[in-house]
């Protein structure tokens, strides 16, 4: 089966770390659109152009499944997206509601992190709501999103960065949604953060795994033996996406 991760830039590689180690596809197209990432800023109509101009992209390729890695699209494009193709396509945000149902109790305080486009669809809070979740924060922070773009995973412009997005939390929560594929990428500096000014050890949560574990149930993927060929494509420039590829996933085929 050869399979599609779509993002608006590097975050993708989160998802697609998780879906490598999974070992669920034969072959995996990574696609990013580096010359117009940021979607986080964008209007609805903009991530759909966007996003259904990927979905073309894809097309001389062949894929059985489209993996879209990137919450905001998730969260503005999925249905004229899945109106255009017959193809399955999958997003991120169900997948991590329900992995957060899975372990997180319903008086857990949850805050979530996301592009403005996602945070503004309200997606996660309603979803989480209906789940039965009721102390909920949404935040959102997407200057972190050009920042990972340039590389920037740490150090003082990032610790800049979150003191001005987190200064004003009251308490800490117990559990931080990474509501856009970006953000694992800066983990470790994330939890340090929280880690120092709160000194509470909150449980991070991302999509990567979710995603898997969705995969598994849904579309009944089992591990193959060999791990998958993956070939990655980008609107922009394509040589920082593999070196971004190769220091975040240590692959060397490319
Ligand atoms: N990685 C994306 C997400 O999950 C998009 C970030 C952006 O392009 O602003 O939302």
């Amino acid at each position: 089966m050869r399979v599609g991760v779509f993002d608006s830039g590097i975050g993708g590689l989160s998802v697609l770390k998780s879906v490598l180690e999974a070992r669920l596809f034969a072959e995996v197209i990574y696609y990013g659109d580096t010359a117009r990432v940021p979607y986080g800023p964008k209007d609805q109509i903009t991530i759909e152009r966007f996003s259904l101009e990927a979905l073309d992209f894809f097309k001389p390729h062949q894929i059985d499944l489209l993996i879209v890695a990137c919450n905001t699209v998730s969260a503005w494009a999925l249905p004229a997206m899945r109106a255009r193709t017959d193809m399955p396509i999958v997003g991120v945000i169900e997948p991590g509601v329900l992995a957060i149902t899975q372990d997180t109790p319903k008086n857990a305080s949850i805050l979530v992190l996301g592009t403005n486009a996602t945070i503004s669809s309200g997606r996660y809070e309603r979803e989480l709501k209906t789940q039965g979740y009721t102390s909920i924060k949404s935040l959102a922070t997407g200057l972190f999103v050009p920042l990972i773009e340039e590389g920037i995973l740490q150090g003082p412009l990032l610790e800049a960065c979150m003191h001005h997005y987190f200064q004003d939390l009251q308490n800490a929560p117990d559990v931080v949604v990474l509501g856009c594929t970006h953000f694992p990428l800066i983990i470790s500096s994330l939890q340090g953060y929280f880690t120092h000014y709160f000194k509470h050890a909150c449980k991070f949560v991302h999509s990567g795994n979710a995603i898997v574990r969705h995969l598994q149930e849904h579309h009944h993927l089992s591990p193959l033996s060999n791990p998958p060929k993956v070939r990655f494509f980008a609107s922009g420039d394509v040589v920082m996406l593999k070196a971004q590829a190769k220091a975040w996933l240590g692959l060397e085929q490319m």
